[in-house]
């Protein structure tokens, strides 16, 4: 068996070593893996370079990140409700739902807000993982 030592957030980040254990992955790929938990993504990243382990499981939950742009005319949509996790534009009160990919729920926009890839970067840090993947700003702009 070959050892393999993962590294993981306590909670669901860890469902894949569970699933792939309970499965028997591991057994049949003549696998013997250990898991740990980590404390922060800091001590995660610095763990994996100093090669302390082999794999680490990790993922971006609930954290989003749209242009503040509307795609109506371009005012700052800056109004973000907690409860229903809708974002509202406060010129012409189109709405966004921020939990579904910024659709538009109500009013004169006719597109989502465009939405920010995002990753955690080798030393913790949450950053883009590129630019947007279509057009900011007002849906009447040319584009090309
Ligand atoms: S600019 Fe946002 S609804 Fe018109």
């Amino acid at each position: 068996m070959t050892p393999l030592k993962i590294v993981a957030f306590a909670g669901a980040s860890n469902l894949p070593f569970w699933v792939g254990q309970e499965r028997g992955l591991f057994q049949r790929e003549g696998v013997e893996p250990s898991l740990e938990i980590t404390p922060n993504s800091v001590e995660m990243a610095k763990a994996l370079y100093d090669g302390r382990y082999d794999l680490a499981l990790t993922s971006v939950d609930n954290i989003v990140a749209y242009s503040k742009i509307c795609t109506h005319v371009g005012c700052p949509v800056a109004l973000y409700e907690q409860t229903t996790h809708h974002i509202l534009c406060p010129c012409h009160q189109s709405t966004f739902d921020a939990a579904r990919g910024a659709t538009v729920l109500f009013g004169p926009a006719t597109r989502p807000l465009p939405q920010l890839p995002l990753m955690v970067n080798t030393e913790g840090f949450l950053v883009a993982a590129s630019d947007y993947q279509e057009p900011v700003g007002p849906s009447y702009w040319e584009r090309s």
